[in-house]
């Protein structure tokens, strides 16, 4: 399998505090990876970083074939990114948004309008398309918010938290479009906080402090550790990293 995601001894500082640890992944075509941590573990300035939209302090990154410090231009035409406070506008119609969003791809108008007509049939948006964004519920906008990342069918999806604050049926509903997505080829890079969630990846990177303490599938990260389910192996490491560290 082709690799789309390559870090090498990733690192990245804000002043003197080392927010992202030397850390090192790669990541495969078609496949989901699920990055979790605690509040504050470093999950979204690596993902800035992996976007070209943070510089790191120290280590490499290839995205797609292309260099983060040199090519982060090819990277954002390579890319998807859904960001943890991702911004809808809220006086808009659900496809004026989209519109918005898959024009700033910089596609023309007649290939951004097709784009938009053939994503909002497929995420389940045209019965809603001439609705006030606002008066729509949040599992909906979660829905608009991934269709305007993914109208230019990116090859990688960076999802940054995309399920906080929605209901399990949604979120449920959310990870059937997540799959579809990878089933057809896109590489689907994703943080959450739901440990159900964890379980529906592909491989799993757990982070703590600015470093991966542990990665593997999820069926091998419960082997590892002798646990059944990922929260127990969370918890676990993060208890383990505490201890070790205090
Ligand atoms: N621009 C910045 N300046 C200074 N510190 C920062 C900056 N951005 C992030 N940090 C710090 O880096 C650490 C990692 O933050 P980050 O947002 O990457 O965590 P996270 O894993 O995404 O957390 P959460 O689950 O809460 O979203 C935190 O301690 C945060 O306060
Ligand atoms: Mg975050």
């Amino acid at each position: 399998m082709s690799i789309t995601v390559q870090v090498e001894n990733l690192t990245r500082k804000f002043g003197r505090f080392t927010a992202v640890d030397d850390i090192s992944f790669s990541v495969s075509k078609g496949e989901i990876f699920g990055f979790l941590g605690a509040n504050g573990a470093g999950k979204t300035t690596t993902i800035r970083m992996l976007c070209g939209l943070l510089m790191p302090t120290s280590g490499k990154a290839m995205i797609a074939g292309h260099d983060i410090y040199t090519h982060s231009f090819e990277i954002k035409q390579a890319i998807g990114y859904m960001s943890q406070k991702f911004s809808l506008y809220e006086e808009m119609t659900v496809y004026e948004n989209l519109e918005f969003y898959c024009g700033i791809y910089g596609k023309g108008d007649k290939e951004t309008k097709s784009a938009c007509r053939e994503v909002a049939a497929e995420m389940g948006l045209l019965d809603i398309k001439n609705k006030i964004t606002r008066e729509i519920p949040a599992g909906l906008k979660q829905r608009l918010a991934l269709s305007c990342a993914v109208a230019h069918k990116p090859q990688i999806l960076f999802l940054d938290e995309p399920t906080g604050g929605v209901d399990p049926i949604s979120r449920r509903d959310f990870w059937e479009l997540i799959y579809a997505i990878a089933h057809q080829g896109a590489t689907v890079f994703v943080t959450t906080h739901y440990m159900d969630e964890a379980e529906y990846c592909n491989r799993l990177s757990i982070m703590h402090n600015g470093r991966i303490v542990a990665e593997g599938s999820p069926l091998e990260l419960k082997n590892r550790y002798q646990k059944q389910n990922i929260e127990q192996v969370f918890i676990h490491l993060v208890r383990r990293e505490s201890e070790m560290n205090s």
